[in-house]
Order: C-alpha cells, then structure tokens, then sequence
C-alpha cells in the first residue's frame, strides 16, 4: 500500500505522540532516541515540503520557535484560587476537626505541593488549545507555544476525554535541569537564577520558546475543572487524567484519618529529598465532591484544602575556613567553605555569614559541625552550631581588624552591623567594584568592558575611577589582549552612548552606599538634577520618598568627599545627563487620585505600577490613609495593611483591573473611571464564588 503524503504525516505525528507520552509521561520508552529522531526529522521534513497540512499540535512543534512572542493576557474561566497554608500539625489537625464537624468522617487525598508556578491548559475534542498562568488568578499570560515545548504535556490526548475542559497543575523544573541552567549561565556571566521556581516561572516567561524547549521543564496536573464532569471524588478524576495522557504524580493517596494525613507527611518530609524535583509541602484535598461543594470556599481559598508547608531544609556539614570579601562599597562580608553537602538537591560548598555579629550570636568556630539552610537566596546560610561535635580544643572565632585586600585598619559605623575598609580611593576591589557597578545593564550599560578589561585597563593604569572611562581612546583598548580594534570600536560606541542615559541610572551608577536602583528613582524624581541632590540638606534629603537617617548621611557623607566631587564635575564634562527628562503623560484619568502599591505582582515590579501611575496623573502613597482612593494589590500584600484599609474601606483591586483601569499596558482609557472598575471588581467577587463552587 502506498501512504498518500497527508497519511504520512498523519500517521508520523501519531506514533510520535505516542512514543512522546510514553517517554515523558510514563517513563517507559519503546523505542530508541535515535529512531524518535529519525522519525521526527522524517516529520520535519514533510511538513516543510507540504505546509498545507501544519498543525500547531504537531510533535514537531515541541522545538519551540526563535520568533519572539507577546503575552496576550487572557481571563481566567474560573478564576485560580491559592491554598490556605498551615506550617504545624497542630493548625493540620484543627483543619481535620473544622471538617469532620461540618461533614462528618472525611476521605482526604495528600498529594505532594511542588514548588513551581500554576498552569491551567485548556483541552478541546482533545487538544491543547490553551495554556495560561495563573496571573493574578483572574487572568492570566497565554503562554501555549512556550507550554508545548514542554514534553510531558500532551499536545493531543488519548481515549475518553470530554469535549471541552480546562486542566491544572503546577510547571516545575526538574533539580538536574536547575543545575544545568545555572552553570550555563554562570559561564555566560548571567545572573543565576535562586532558586528551581524562580527558573520555571522565568522560562515560562520567555519570549522564545526555542529557549523553553531547551530547559528541561516538567509538569504535573492535579485539578480538572469543567462544568461537567462524570466522577464524584478527586481520585476518579486523577485516574481519568491520567487515562487521558496527563501525567499526574504517583505519589498521592488516599487517607481516612489525621493520623494517616500525619504520617504521608512525615513521610514525605524525608522522603522528598530523594525526589527529582522540588517540592515545598504537602496539599490536603476533601475528596468527595459533594462535600467541597457544602464546604465552598472564603474570599480567596477553597475551604476544603489546605497546604502544609515543610520547614525548610537543613544539612549539617563542617566549617573549614572563612574567606572575607570585600564589596565595592568596602563592606566586608564573611563567607564560609564548607565541606560540600547535598542540600535540597544541589551540592552545598559556600554559606554565607553576613557579619561579625551573626558569628558571634551563633558562635561559629573554624571546624564546628555546623547546620546549612536554604532560604529563597542562591547561597544558602549557616543557622546553628551542632555543640555536641564541637572539639574540646576549639577556640572563639576571631573577626578580622584589617582588610584582607589593602591592610587598612576596618571600621564600623555606628547603627551598621558590617564593618567597612575605608580606604575606598585605594582598594583594589572597591575600586573596581565602583566601576563594575557603573558600567552594568541597571546603570550606565556600557558593553563590551567586562569585568577582566576593566581589571586589565585598572593595572594598565588607565583605569582608576568611573570618570576614566570617558577618557578612554579606542587605540588604549585594542592593544589589550583578546580587544581586537573592532570590538575596541564597540565599547568606544557603547561609552558615548551612556552619556544619554537617564539621570535616575547616572545616580545610581555613582555607586552611593544604600543608594539602590529605586532609591535612585526616587531622588531623582524628588530633587530633577544631580546639582539638587548635592546640594540639599539633610532635611531636605529625608523629605524624598523612602530616604531615611541612612541613606541621607550617605550621600551627604558620598559628596562631602573632595575625590568624588572632583570625578562628579568630570563626569559633568564628558557629557553625562545629570538632569530628569521632563515625563510626557500619558492619560489624566488617575488625577487626583491618591493610590497605594502593596505585596508582590506577577507581570510588573512595584516600580513599574508606580510609574503608570504617574503616567496617568495620580499620585503614589507610601501608607494607607483616610485620603487613599484605592489600594492595587498583588500577593502577599501585608496584613497591616489590609486591616487598615478594611477599617477605612479604602477600595482593593488587582494587577489585571488597574492595567484595565488605565486602558491597558500602553493606551490610554476611555472613560474608565476608578469608581466604575471598582464595583465591577464588586460584581466579579460573586461569580468567583459560584463558578468555584466547581472545583
Ligand atoms: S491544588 C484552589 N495541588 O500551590 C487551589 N496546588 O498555594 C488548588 N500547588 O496555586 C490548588 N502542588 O500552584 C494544588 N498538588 C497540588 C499542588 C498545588 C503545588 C501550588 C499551586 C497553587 C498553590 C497554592
């Protein structure tokens, strides 16, 4: 028989799904990789010869695409609950008792939390047609041509599955891929990313999704929604999802008892250390439907779940010596070598020890056993000393007097816990760091002077301060080693383009201490121009938003210094922007309005709602006050707070209704007015209550 080529193809996509799933989602290959190659590449090259027949659920599409892709941010159909959390066994048992009361003995089913971002897929004659985040759990980013690169997630699903149904579950990234990602990056001198979660979100993010594919994403479902479906518990639809080709994790069960929802978790947090993945806790489920749907759900979560969340992980291994480094600000920070351990999955040889205090309190010595904890940072801290193993010879840490790098005598100043070299014209890693930090993306974007040119430029004695850099000749540059005259061109182009940079980024490259990125924001915001902030008072100092005692001595102690007004008044004549644009406004619908940013958002930094708001004419607070007209708030928004604005009855709305509010990410509105957005966030909160009456 002869396939026509349209059978081919039809066929080749079959047995590439099929060989896919059972590769990725049951872990069970039948064939070689190399004969998926072939068969791909055989698929491949069909579909390019005949594109009359694409489909955008082929295997093929898994590659991803170079092309770069927008997010179109789309409205949850129900909205993406979170879960109650409870960190001890006491608050566990209180919620297994609250249950019983109202429903009497209760199934519960205990599944492993993993620690990655939520997904909800859409499905439909099966499918993939949709894949959005969880956002802000009304709407969220379409993120499908990035969720098809992912392995374990069906692009086309086997027997049974109803027409049309949304799927959730969380996208994780696997330890091996984690470690993998970070070493790439460290040898591309990327910033790594902290932590397994922190990379699943940031891929899933990407604008390529030919990067996604490459970064060893993973993912497990745990919740079907659909307005109708044929099972009464949550065990029949994970067997169903799991029939339809998802791949649902193996670890749940099925338990009739505190004691037993007790023991999964004891289990786990040990066992969860053997697992691939990470995982932070252990989520409770009501099992009967029926039953969620008596027990219903409060403003933002189900009432017949709960999360228990693992203490972190800790691993005990010995100090072998402390290294001191020194910043570009002079502070000193000890850092502790350890003898390498497995901590959470990746081999732990470096802890930080922030300062001399924290050594003291914890009286860390050389040698002790001591216990490492990963908190959300990258390098993970010492918490205890194990004192049964300490040697009977041990002898009281002693801090270093002098710095390790120039031998000048440390400081400390008063209300700082870190002491500081002050030899800052003088030290070889502050004088560098000052100009690392100025030439980096967030300052002053110079490329091409990575952090050995400068070193080179520095002991050529061309480089001393960050005014040097303007005096730089391409001809000074293309007789170093590895600077041919063309990238030499490149960086004397990427000198003169700095000089328009904006004066918020020129004063955060000057590198004052406790002048951050946003503090920069805001004095130059406050003050217009350099000349203003060198001039004003202490008082005048603490008048702008978010400086205090600290950062105003900073600056008034950074220009009081002769060497840097010296370099201030070069850096003037090379050009520099030492004055704020003029902002060009975008709307006025937000004037008079006084609005607060509080707790964490999914698609903007603080910063960035803050500067919408200005765009748009209102004014940001720093506090929740009777004059407030509306707080916008993301996770984790501080209790406090809420509280307040609850007493005041200050309005409350999300990242996605402000966005709407001001007529989306760039236009302008219409005639949206704060109010109008307010009581249709009023209207959305009752659907959200009857359509998650589903779940
Ligand atoms: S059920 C109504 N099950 O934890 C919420 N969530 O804090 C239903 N998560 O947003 C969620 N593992 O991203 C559920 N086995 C699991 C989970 C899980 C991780 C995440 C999920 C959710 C968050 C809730």
């Amino acid at each position: 028989m002869v396939l026509s080529i349209y059978d081919e193809i039809v066929s080749l996509r079959k047995a590439l799904h099929h060989h896919n799933r059972k590769y990725y989602v049951e872990n069970a290959p039948e064939i070689s990789d190399f004969e998926f190659d072939q068969m791909m590449h055989r698929l491949i090259e069909l579909e390019e010869a005949h594109p009359e027949y694409a489909d955008e659920n082929s295997p093929t599409m898994r590659v991803g695409s170079d092309k770069t892709s927008e997010f179109q941010n789309v409205k949850h159909r129900y909205p993406m609950l979170s879960l109650s959390n409870t960190y001890s066994i006491e608050s566990l048992n209180e919620f297994i008792e609250r249950i019983e009361k109202e429903e009497g003995e209760t199934e519960f089913v205990c599944e492993l939390k993993f620690d990655g971002t939520a997904i909800s897929l859409t499905y439909e004659e099966g499918r993939l047609v949709r894949a959005v985040t969880r956002g802000d759990g009304e709407s969220g980013d379409d993120v499908t041509a990035n969720v098809r690169t992912i392995g374990s997630i069906p692009l086309t699903l086997t027997a049974d599955y109803p027409a049309e149904f949304e799927i959730r579950g969380e996208i994780f990234m696997p330890y091996a891929s984690f470690e993998r990602l970070n070493v790439e990056r460290e040898a591309a001198g990327e910033q790594l990313f902290a932590n397994p979660r922190n990379a699943a979100a940031g891929t899933l993010k990407q604008q390529q999704s030919a990067i996604v594919a490459k970064r060893g994403l993973d993912c497990t479902l745990y919740q079907i929604a659909s307005r109708e479906l044929p099972f009464s518990t949550h065990w029949e639809a994970l067997e169903a999802a799991r029939r339809w080709g998802f791949k649902v994790s193996e670890h749940a069960r099925i338990c009739h008892s505190a004691e037993e929802v007790r023991a999964y978790i004891e289990h786990w947090d040990t066992a969860r250390k053997e697992l691939p993945f990470p995982t932070d806790g252990v989520v409770i489920k009501v099992n009967d439907f029926a039953k969620r749907r008596r027990l219903g759900f409060t403003s933002k979560s189900p009432r017949w779940a709960v999360a228990y969340k693992f203490k972190a992980e800790q691993a005990l291994t010995r100090l072998v010596s402390v290294d001191f480094q020194v910043g570009r600000t002079g502070a000193i920070t000890p850092v502790a070598n350890l003898d390498p351990v497995l901590l959470a999955g990746t081999v732990v040889k470096r802890a930080t020890l922030h300062n001399a205090e924290q050594i003291e309190a914890l009286d860390i010595r050389l040698g002790d056993m001591v216990y490492v904890e990963k908190g959300g940072e990258i390098i993970p801290k010492i918490t205890e000393v194990e004192l049964s193993e300490r040697s009977a010879d041990s002898k009281p840490f002693k801090y270093i007097t002098e710095c390790p790098e120039c031998g000048t005598p440390l400081v400390r100043y008063e209300g700082e816990a870190k002491h500081y070299c002050p030899n800052q014209g003088g030290c070889r890693p502050q004088i560098l760091g000052r100009i690392v930090h100025f030439i980096r993306r967030k300052a002053l974007d110079i490329d091409g002077l990575g952090n050995e040119t400068v070193e080179l430029l520095h002991e050529s004695g061309l480089l001393n301060n960050i005014a040097d850099i303007y005096d730089l000749k391409a001809v000074d540059l293309a007789v170093l080693p590895r600077l041919g005259e063309k990238s030499a061109d490149n960086i004397i182009r990427s000198i003169n383009t700095s000089k328009s940079v904006p004066f918020a980024r020129v004063l955060f490259g000057l590198g004052i201490r406790f002048v951050g990125e946003t503090t920069a924001k805001y004095l130059a915001a406050h003050f217009k121009s350099l000349d203003a902030v060198m001039n004003a008072s202490k008082e005048q100092l603490l008048e702008a938003e978010e400086v205090g005692d600290k950062i105003a001595d900073a600056i008034i102690e950074y220009f009081a210094d002769e060497q840097n007004r010296v370099i201030v008044e070069r850096l003037r004549i090379a050009g520099l922007q030492f004055e704020e644009e003029a902002k060009v406004l975008h709307s006025n619908c937000l004037e008079g309005k006084n609005i607060v940013i509080s707790g964490k958002f999914l698609d903007h930094t603080r910063d960035e709602l803050k500067e919408l708001i200005e765009l748009h004419g209102g004014k940001n607070q720093s506090g929740v006050s009777a004059n407030t007209d509306f707080i916008v708030a993301g996770e984790n928004m501080g209790p406090a707070k809420l509280q307040k604005a609850e007493k005041l009855g200050v309005k409350i709305l999300s990242e996605s209704d402000f966005i709407a509010l001001i007529g989306g990410e760039n236009g302008a509105p219409e005639n949206n007015t704060a109010e109008n957005i307010v009581s249709e966030v009023e209207n959305k909160k009752e659907d959200i209550v009857v359509q998650g009456s589903l779940f």
